[in-house]
């Protein structure tokens, strides 16, 4: 049994083995958490992944029986979360309460279930006996149909995607983890999930103080329960913000070591500035984990060599995952190797602009760089050390 606090119950499932989130490589596996509120009438807030669905229904049906569920809240459409609901509603009928966008979801994911729709926006409420629910649309955190469900007698935000960790636990609160720790992982997930969508993080923050929404608790879809929500809002404002501190990520990938030695070269001028250094392969390094140095970086230097005339295909890859991510503030400098074309430095410049990055003059050399080439490598390292550490 995991109570949140009184008649609100953890009713989840652990992926201890999921490596893969769409993509985001998810190393310590994943949670899909949902929460039963019981009163005169009981809400289940959100469903989880298809897979888990039976072992959903065994955690409510040591509660409630699952035909006493009057309400399934789903705060958001994403097969993640709604994957368990044709399993759910084939077995009980509650009224599936959603935002206009989420119902339009839920019928094009579930053609052809006949659900009992109730849909609500804004400050719309559902009282459970002495409990309400409250709804605040969310939209584009992360996706249109997003919302979160306050439950105001408790104090317990239900905060869908939003603060959420992709880390698969025994423990279910931040403070059980250890409040830095689950920090640590809801920065990755952050970086890698709601990076693009800062500017709806922090008037979503907003709108919750404008309606007077003071949780005590945020429980999140993913991850442990934030028994310390002041703590976790705190660092949403900075990463929502690009707040930077001093650090470089340099983000390399080489065929021959040529354009690895240039990165070992602007790393050691960049470091012997006093500033903090990440240096990453791309092809041996998690991407999840190089997004998330990149978040709070002031400077990102790109290194590849050119092939066939463009970018080296992993490093075209990496580009592509950051430019959706969208990270901003930064400057950056651009490294390569090459045989007889440039292609791959002019392309990568053009994609650095897109991100209306602050562009330094890189570097571009032919074939094997020399011990002067590696010296003018270093020298670059140091001007990027000393803008960053102003
Ligand atoms: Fe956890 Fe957007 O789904």
């Amino acid at each position: 049994m995991v109570e949140v606090c009184r008649d609100v119950y953890w009713v989840g499932a652990i992926d201890w083995s999921g490596r893969d989130f769409h993509g985001f490589e998810t190393c310590r596996g994943l949670t899909y958490n949902s929460y039963l509120v019981t009163d005169e009438k009981n809400a289940l807030i959100d469903g989880v992944k298809h897979e888990f669905a039976r072992e959903q229904i065994r955690k409510i049906n040591s509660y409630v029986k699952l035909d006493d569920i009057d309400y399934l809240v789903v705060n958001h459409v994403e097969p993640d979360h709604s994957g368990s609901l044709p399993e759910l509603l084939r077995r009980a009928n509650p009224e599936v309460v959603c935002t206009r966008r989420g119902k339009e979801g839920l019928e094009k994911y579930y053609d052809g279930e006949d659900w009992n729709f109730r849909v609500v926006k804004t400050g719309d409420r559902i009282k459970l006996g002495e409990k309400t629910l409250t709804f605040i649309e969310t939209p584009m955190l992360h996706w249109p149909d997003s919302m979160m469900t306050w439950l105001e007698e408790r104090k317990v935000l239900f905060s869908m995607d939003g603060f959420g960790q992709h880390i698969a636990s025994s423990e279910r609160f931040d403070d059980e983890l250890g409040v830095g720790e689950a920090i640590r992982w809801a920065k990755i997930y952050y970086a890698n999930i709601l990076m693009p969508f800062g500017r709806n993080v922090l008037r979503t923050i907003k709108k919750l103080e404008e309606l007077k929404i003071n949780p005590e608790i945020i429980a999140p879809s993913h991850g442990v329960v934030w028994r310390n929500p002041d703590r976790i809002i705190r660092e949403y404002v900075k990463w929502a913000n690009f707040e930077s501190e001093s650090k470089a990520v340099i983000v390399y990938d080489t065929m021959w070591h040529s354009t690895e030695k240039i990165a070992m070269a602007i790393a050691e001028g960049i470091a012997s500035k006093g500033v903090k250094v990440r240096v990453f392969h791309v092809r041996k390094d998690s991407w999840a984990d190089i997004m998330t140095e990149i978040l709070d970086a002031k400077a990102v230097c790109i290194g590849s060599p050119t092939m066939h005339g463009s970018v080296f295909p992993p490093i075209a890859g990496f580009l592509a995952y950051m430019k959706g991510l969208k990270p901003k503030n930064k400057i950056a400098a651009v490294f390569s190797s090459y045989g007889w074309g440039i292609g791959a430095y002019e392309e990568i410049i053009e994609l650095l602009k897109d991100l209306e990055f602050g562009i330094i003059e890189g570097l571009k050399v032919k074939f094997r760089p020399s011990e002067e080439e590696l010296e003018v490598a270093r020298e670059l390292g140091e001007k990027i050390g000393e803008i960053v550490a102003k």
